[in-house]
């Protein structure tokens, strides 16, 4: 698996700090409150153990599945919700856990609905924030690494489900892609 990265972006440690860095602040940003760790699935599953680990505060943790992607390399658009969260989330406030913002279509389904439901306050913390892929306005509060427009994977990451479970970050190889995947890739803006 290790063969198919072309560059690590963020490693082990790096990420770590990042981690570090951001449950220290949002413990200090939200003592007293008990918010609710939302982590959206699958991509931030490990985002999300390392942060709640590091943040010495009360908060609940809840998880809601999304998916835009559909397992290739670009948005696919529209927003799946493949498993909805189970808490009520009115007068709650809420951060977000996502692995990466892109196009920020995925984020902004996520904050339209828990707005709908009422939610005290919504916040995002991401490992990664791809600005240059943004197609809608939207910010994100919490970032590890502003990260450049390159397709990558691992540390929750994926590529058609594959590379997950690397614990770094990094760029895939081209040739791992598929020949239509790599049109689509090139094609990007
Ligand atoms: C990824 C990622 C974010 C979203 C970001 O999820 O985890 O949720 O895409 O992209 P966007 O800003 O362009 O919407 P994906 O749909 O690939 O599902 P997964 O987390 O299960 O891999």
């Amino acid at each position: 698996m290790n063969n198919d990265i072309e560059r690590v972006l963020y490693s082990e440690a790096d990420i770590a700090a990042a981690a570090q860095r951001i449950g220290a602040q949002l413990a200090q940003d939200y003592a007293g409150k008990t918010p609710i760790l939302l982590s959206v699935l699958k991509g931030a599953i490990l985002w999300t153990v390392d942060v709640m680990r590091a943040m010495d505060e009360y908060a609940e943790i809840e998880f809601i599945d999304v998916s835009s992607y559909h397992g290739g390399v670009e948005s696919a658009g529209t927003i799946t919700l493949r498993t909805d969260l189970t808490t009520d989330v009115k007068g709650r406030d809420i951060i977000i856990l996502e692995d990466i913002v892109d196009t920020g279509r995925t984020l902004k389904y996520m904050v339209e609905l828990l707005e709908q439901r009422g939610a005290a306050s919504i916040k995002v913390a991401s490992l990664l924030d791809k600005k240059e892929g943004r197609v809608v306005d939207i910010d994100v509060d919490y970032i590890g690494f502003d990260v450049p427009n390159e397709f990558v994977v691992g540390y929750g990451l994926d590529y058609k489900d594959l590379y997950r479970n690397l614990p770094y970050v990094g760029i895939l190889k081209p040739a791992v892609y598929t020949a239509e995947d790599s049109a689509t890739l090139n094609g990007q803006d």
